[in-house]
């Protein structure tokens, strides 16, 4: 079983990591964040509560995004294992998970922290397009898509609204403040696995395999 977490500050590759993980342990993965973003597209009461929270890079309260994943976690793709991305991000919700996982006679097998300094995660989250059709993540220099606005697929790309500097710079403050404490909560439980996550995204994607397994 794969019980999961990639834990990192903004920008660090969770999400470019996360695309490869899945595909080679066939396990699911759920990005609270991308999860948020859907239910603000779709105007849901949860998207409309979580959209201030999100525009000025402040966390999700607690209990709104508990109650997210521990609904998604009762769901049958989980049951060979999942990968959790950006989640938790409190001590409390790390509490919340191993509760829940706990009650269903789980725990997480490997939390795998990709380490990277903050100026070169303004530099990538200043840079990131996000496809609106496929997902699929580029940088405009880092990992450019075959032009500024499209996707390889073909869909438009966005520029996250969070992914402006100021807001980076509150996410990162967020980041060190409140998520980062969970390094050291996972290392005293013996699953933290440390990632450097510096140099282009095939090299770290190596250094993560040594870890999660898969190529
Ligand atoms: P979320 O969507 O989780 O954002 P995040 O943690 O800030 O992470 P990012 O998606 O920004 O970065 P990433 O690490 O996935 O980097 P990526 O692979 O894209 O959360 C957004 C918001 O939702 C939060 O601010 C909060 O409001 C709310 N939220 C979500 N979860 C919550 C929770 N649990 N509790 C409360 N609130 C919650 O890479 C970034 C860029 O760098 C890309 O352009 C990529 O191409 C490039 N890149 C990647 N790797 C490399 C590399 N090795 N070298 C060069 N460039 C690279």
């Amino acid at each position: 079983m794969h019980d999961l977490i990639l834990l990192g500050p903004p920008g660090a590759g969770k999400g470019t990591q996360a695309r490869w993980i899945v595909e080679a342990l066939g396990i699911p993965q759920i990005s609270t964040g991308d999860m948020l973003r859907a239910a603000r597209k779709a105007g849901t009461p949860l998207g409309k509560q979580a959209d201030a929270f999100m525009t000025a890079g402040k966390l999700v309260p607690d209990e709104v995004v508990v109650g997210l994943v521990a609904e998604r976690l009762r769901e049958a793709d989980c049951t060979p294992g999942f990968l959790l991305d950006g989640f938790p991000r409190t001590i409390p919700q790390a509490g919340a998970l191993g509760e829940e996982l706990a009650r269903h006679g789980r725990k997480i097998g490997t939390v795998v922290a990709i380490e990277v300094d903050d100026e070169a995660l303004v530099k990538r989250l200043s840079g990131r397009r996000t496809c609106t059709a496929c997902n699929r993540i580029w940088h405009l220099a880092f990992d450019p898509p075959p032009s500024p606005d499209r996707c390889a697929c073909g869909g438009a790309l966005l520029h996250r609204d969070d992914d402006k500097e100021e807001t980076i710079r509150n996410r990162l403050r967020v980041y060190h403040e409140q998520t980062s404490p969970l390094i050291a909560y996972y290392e005293r439980q013996g699953v933290l696995r440390r990632v450097d996550g510096s140099g282009a995204p095939d090299v770290v994607r190596k250094r993560v395999a040594e870890v999660v397994g898969g190529k």
